[in-house]
C-alpha cells in the first residue's frame, strides 16, 4: 500500500492491558502501525486514555446487513458503519440481500467504495451465490472476486442455497477461487410458514414451528458436499445443539467447515416469545435454553469458531405489527461485545484473549483478511479496540447509531463497553461518539 508523503501521524493509547493480561502499558501508533509498546510513553498528535482497560484487536463481523442499496430508510453504509465503529468493529461483511441484490461486481465494488469513503470501518461486500438470490443460477463469483472489492465470501443469506447440485457447484467454484461460501442453513420445505422455534412455547402460543431439523439437515448435507468438493463452507448463525454435534463430527473428519453464532442465540431463548413482541422474531428463531447452553460451550471450545452479529435492521412498521407479518431480524453491532461479556466472560467461559479469538482473530482468518485480527505487537497494523471491562450500561434502542431500533436488548443493563475503536491508526469511535474523517 502506498502512503501519502508528508508529516507522519501518531497516536498514543495509554494505560491499557493487552488482552486484559499483565500490567498496563502504553501503545504508540505511527502511520497506522504499532510502533512501540512500553510504559511512560509520551508525545503524540493524539492520546486516547485507556483508563486501565483491555486492549483487543479490532472486531471483525462476518455477518452484517446494511440495507444499502434499496432500504436506506432502515440502514445505510454510513449509519451501519457508525454502529460498527461504536461496537468496536474495524471490519464488517455486508450481506448480499440488498435491493438490487449484490450479485455483480458493479454492485459489490460500489459497496466497497462507499464503505471506504465513509471510512469508519472496512465494509467488505458479500457476493450472492445465485443470481438475484433466486437459487437457480450461479452468480459470476469470479468477476466479483476479481473486482476492486476482492469479494472473499459469497452467501445467499436470508435464503438457503437449497439445491444440492447448485451448492456443490458453488463449493467447486469457491475452491478454485479460494473464497468462502457462507450458508444460511434452512431447508425451505421444512419451514413453510414457520415463524418460531418448533417446541412447546410455539405450540402454546399458536405460532407455526421452525424445526431444528431444517437447519441440521442442511449443515449435515453441506459438510458432506464440502468434503467431496474440497471447498470451504461456513455455517451462518448456528442455532441448535444438534448443529454443534454435526460441526464437531465434520471437523473431526477434517472437513473444511467453520461456523458462527450470534450474540442473540447465546443469550435469548424462545421464552421471550410470550409477549408476541416481534422484536424477538429472527431467522433462525430463538431456540430453547438447552440450545443456548450448547452454543456457549461450543464457542468456548472452538467447535463454533466465532461470533457474528447478523445485524438486521428493520423499520418500525415491519416490527410493530402482528408476529406473523413482521420481518425477522435484530440489531447487533453495538451490543455484541456486551452480550459476549454477559454470556461468556462473566462466568469465565472465555477470558479476554478468548474474546479476541472469537470476535477478531478467527473471523479474520476464516475469510482471509491479512490486516485484521493480527497480534497486538510492534510492526502490526493498528486495528484496535479499547474495552472498559468494568463498565455497565443500559441499552437505549433510540440512542443507537443504527437507523433502525429493533434490538431485543433495549432497556437491558449489560456489562463492558467499547471505549475507543482505531482503524489503521485513526480513531473512528471514542466515548460513544463516532469520528468522521
Ligand atoms: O433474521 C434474519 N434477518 N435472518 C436472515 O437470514 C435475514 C435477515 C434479514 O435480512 O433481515
Ligand atoms: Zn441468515
Ligand atoms: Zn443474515
Amino acid at each position: 500500500m502506498t502512503r501519502a508523503t508528508g508529516a507522519s501521524t501518531s497516536l498514543l493509547i495509554t494505560d491499557v492491558r493487552l488482552y486484559g493480561e499483565g500490567d498496563p502499558v502504553d501503545v504508540r501508533v505511527v502511520d497506522g502501525d504499532i510502533a512501540e509498546i512500553g510504559t511512560g510513553l509520551a508525545g503524540a498528535d493524539e492520546t486516547v486514555d485507556g483508563g486501565g482497560g483491555v486492549l483487543l484487536p479490532g472486531f471483525v463481523d462476518l455477518h452484517t446487513h446494511l440495507r444499502e442499496p434499496g432500504r436506506e430508510d432502515t440502514e445505510t453504509i454510513e449509519t451501519g458503519s457508525a454502529a460498527a465503529a461504536l461496537g468496536g468493529y474495524t471490519a464488517v461483511f455486508a450481506m448480499a440481500n440488498t435491493d438490487p441484490v449484490a450479485d455483480t461486481a458493479v454492485l459489490t465494488d460500489h459497496v466497497w467504495r462507499r464503505g471506504q469513503a465513509v471510512g469508519l470501518v472496512d465494509v467488505h461486500p458479500v457476493g450472492a451465490v445465485t443470481v438475484g438470490l433466486q437459487g437457480t443460477q450461479l452468480a459470476e463469483l469470479g468477476a466479483m472476486a476479481d473486482g476492486d472489492a476482492h469479494v472473499k465470501m459469497f452467501s445467499d443469506d436470508g435464503k438457503c442455497v437449497h439445491d444440492p447440485l447448485l451448492m456443490r457447484r458453488a463449493l467447486e467454484y469457491a475452491r478454485g477461487l479460494g473464497v468462502l461460501i457462507a450458508q444460511h442453513a434452512e431447508e425451505p420445505r421444512l419451514t413453510v410458514g414457520a415463524i418460531a422455534h418448533e417446541g412447546p412455547n410455539a405450540a402454546r402460543l399458536g405460532l407455526a414451528g421452525w424445526p431444528r431439523s431444517a437447519e441440521e439437515s442442511i449443515v449435515a448435507r453441506d459438510a458432506i458436499l464440502a468434503r467431496d468438493a474440497g471447498g470451504r463452507v461456513h455455517i451462518c448463525h448456528a442455532s441448535t445443539a444438534g448443529t454443534v454435534e454435526l460441526l464437531r463430527w465434520a471437523k473431526a473428519q477434517g472437513i473444511a467447515i467453520t461456523a458462527e453464532v450470534t450474540p442473540h442465540h447465546l443469550l435469548l431463548d424462545d421464552s421471550r416469545l410470550a409477549t408476541y413482541d416481534a422484536v424477538n422474531k429472527v431467522n433462525p428463531p430463538l431456540r430453547e435454553d438447552s440450545d443456548c447452553v450448547a452454543l456457549r460451550a461450543a464457542l468456548a471450545e472452538g467447535v463454533i469458531d466465532c461470533v457474528a452479529t447478523d445485524h438486521a435492521p428493520h423499520a418500525e412498521q415491519e416490527k410493530c405489527c402482528e408476529f406473523a407479518a413482521a420481518r425477522p431480524g435484530m440489531l447487533g453491532l453495538q451490543t455484541a461485545l456486551s452480550v459476549i461479556a454477559a454470556t461468556m466472560v462473566a462466568d469465565g467461559a472465555l477470558d479476554w484473549r478468548g474474546v479476541a479469538r472469537v470476535m477478531s482473530e478467527r473471523p479474520a482468518a476464516i475469510v482471509g483478511l491479512p490486516d485484521q485480527g493480527r497480534p497486538i505487537a510492534v510492526g502490526e497494523p493498528a486495528n484496535l479496540t479499547v474495552v472498559d471491562p468494568d463498565a455497565t450500561w443500559t441499552v437505549d434502542a433510540s440512542a443507537l447509531a443504527s437507523r433502525s431500533a429493533n434490538t431485543p436488548f433495549d432497556s437491558m443493563t449489560l456489562p463492558a463497553r467499547v471505549v475507543a475503536t482505531v482503524l489503521r491508526g485513526r480513531v473512528t469511535a471514542i466515548d460513544g461518539e463516532v469520528r468522521a474523517r
